[in-house]
């Protein structure tokens, strides 16, 4: 094992906003991935931290709390709180999970850009915006309307026209209006703060050109952004509900919400380390440089993690590290469409909990994660995989083999040595050795669906020994090579359980107890999964892990989406 083997990982997921809940898209391009690769790490038992937090300032959250008639923070305590409880609900378990209202963040995020700000690496400017008379604000540039300057579409947006995709500034729309009211717009004059992105640009792009490593996706991203050249990027908004800008003068203005978001990875450090008692302890996992950064993101976030959150930190005046790797994702469109939650066509995280088990739709993503491509997530797909894969494959091994052992070695793992292994028991072990190899080595590179054909395929290996050494055979002729075929088994078990650990984690710490083992599974288990197994080591129990799905709940939830497409036809 390589010394950079042990190398301390900081794991960030991005901070979800107190918006509304999680649903299916969020989980596949963020949540379950740097989860799957945190509970990699915890198993291996190499030092990590698994950072998030809700993301809660910005104008979307100040209209939906007006909405409801509360206020943004009543808003965003509640969301924080189901949000956390639904990630918990499908295991997905940080070691910290902040608030960007809190304290702790307002602190960190004002003292960064006061750091900035002291050491010149900001620009001032005035421009024209778009203030509303009425409601004596400046507006959001997506909050204003107009007609397209370049397709004359009505209804474009001040960042973008939907119409004909262009992307624009809301100076450029003809007749523009407040999108939610209709009302008329002024130009005001107002001052803000910028990043000038362009001077970081040489840096920014031999950081990039540093990590051939980094998903195709990604790179091609920033080789587009570095084509367009980088600008400057304002980090303060004339808005009420942010992070104060922390310099006199500077009434109703507000940190800019990607300017403060990104900051909360470290605030939310800070917060657990202070919760250690050991306030000092967060800097080990921002500024030592043998940690390694990893950021779990969603493609739209890429330009955020890539080039902007990383030119923040080269312009810190304290040393930080850089991200190691920014693993994002594409899209996953569901029943064939795109997610829209305007519409409210997801599928939403405390929904399934309230209707399934989460193993299953952990198992599901991993295995049609939209890695390289946008995926597709179908029910009939996910009962498919459940009832074939989990089912069929991983829980028909699982129970087969200790079925026999209870049945017919009182529950004991079977005597066996050495010199008793046949071609087929030494087959089986280096088929599935070599899979495990496999399998870590495309964990080590976030290669998830990889990895998981690996898995399946042990599942496989295991289904096979078991057919082909045939203990429901050699039970009536030859007990001595019965015991030895399902301690075989038994081997071949343990492994699977460990490649199927991070992304099945309920089923596989139950598999892991009834399989006798003493090391938790997700605090360094693999060592112990590797071992030879000890002939009278007592088993568990074991239940039906994966039960097949009632085509009539899968029905529903088909119903439910068709619903939401076509309201009222059904
Ligand atoms: O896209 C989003 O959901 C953002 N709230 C992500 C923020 S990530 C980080 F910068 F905080
Ligand atoms: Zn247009």
């Amino acid at each position: 094992m390589s010394e950079t083997d042990f190398r301390r990982t900081l794991v960030t997921a991005a901070l979800p906003y107190a918006n509304g809940q999680i649903h299916l898209g969020h989980l596949a391009g963020a949540y379950l991935p740097a989860d799957f690769y945190v509970r990699y790490l915890r198993l291996r038992g190499w030092p990590v931290l698994f950072i998030c937090g809700t993301d809660e300032y910005g104008v979307p959250i100040t209209l939906t709390a007006e909405k409801l008639g509360i206020s943004p923070k009543e808003l965003v305590d509640r969301n924080h709180q189901s949000i956390e409880d639904s990630f918990a609900g499908l295991g997905i378990e940080f070691d910290n999970f902040s608030q960007t209202s809190r304290e702790v963040h307002r602190e960190t995020a004002a003292a960064f850009f006061r750091d900035l700000h002291a050491h010149d690496r900001l620009v001032q400017k005035t421009t024209q915006q778009f203030y509303s008379p009425s409601q004596q604000r400046f507006l959001a540039d997506r909050y204003i309307e107009g007609t397209c300057p370049k397709c004359q579409s009505e209804g474009a947006r001040g960042d973008q026209c939907e119409n004909c995709g262009s992307s624009l500034d809301p100076t450029e729309l003809i007749d523009p209006h407040d999108a939610l009211k209709g009302e008329p717009l002024e130009l005001r004059e107002t001052t803000h703060w910028y990043i000038p992105l362009g001077e970081w640009q040489e840096r920014l792009e031999a950081f990039i050109a540093s990590h051939p490593e980094w998903k195709e996706n990604v790179k091609q991203y920033c080789r587009s952004w570095f084509n367009d050249g980088l600008g400057d990027r304002a980090v303060t908004r004339d808005i009420a509900w942010g992070v104060p800008v922390p310099l006199d003068d500077h009434e109703g203005k507000v940190l800019y919400v990607w300017f403060d978001a990104p900051v909360g990875y470290i605030s939310a450090t800070r917060e657990w380390a202070i919760d250690q008692e050991d306030p000092e302890a967060w800097r080990v996992w921002w500024q030592d440089e043998t940690t390694r950064l990893i950021h779990f993101i969603g493609k739209d976030n890429v330009v955020f993690h890539t080039l902007m959150f990383p030119a923040m930190l080269m312009a810190h005046s304290e040393p930080f590290v850089l991200p190691d790797n920014v693993p994002a994702n594409e899209f996953l469109n569901l029943e064939g469409q795109k997610l829209s939650t305007s519409r409210g066509f997801a599928v939403w995280l405390p929904d399934y909990l309230e209707r399934f088990e989460p193993d299953p739709l952990r198992y599901v993503i991993a295995r049609g994660l939209p890695e390289t491509r946008d995926m597709n997530f179908t029910w009939e797909g996910f009962q498919a995989r459940n009832d074939n894969e989990l089912g069929n494959n991983f829980g028909n091994l699982i129970n087969r083999v200790f079925t026999f052992v209870h049945k017919y070695f009182d529950g004991l793992v079977p005597e066996w040595t050495e010199d008793q292994l046949e071609d087929i028991d030494h087959a089986v072990l280096a088929e599935v050795a070599e899979l495990r190899e496999r399998w870590a080595s495309h964990m080590d590179r976030f290669e998830v669906k990889a990895a998981m054909e690996c898995a399946f395929a042990a599942g496989q290996a295991g289904n096979r020994y078991f057919d082909e050494s045939a203990p429901f055979r050699t039970r009536k002729t030859d007990m001595v090579r019965c015991g030895v075929s399902l301690a075989v088994a038994l081997q071949v078990l343990r492994q699977v359980c460990l490649m199927l650990a991070p992304i099945c984690p309920f089923g596989m710490t139950r598999l892991w107890s009834w399989l006798g083992m003493e090391t938790p599974l997700f605090f360094g288990g693999w060592e112990e999964g590797l071992r030879d197994i000890e002939a009278g080591r007592p088993l568990g129990q074991p239940e039906i892990l994966y039960p097949r799905l009632e085509p009539e709940l899968i029905e529903a939830e088909v119903a439910r989406l068709r619903e939401l497409l076509e309201p009222g036809d059904g």
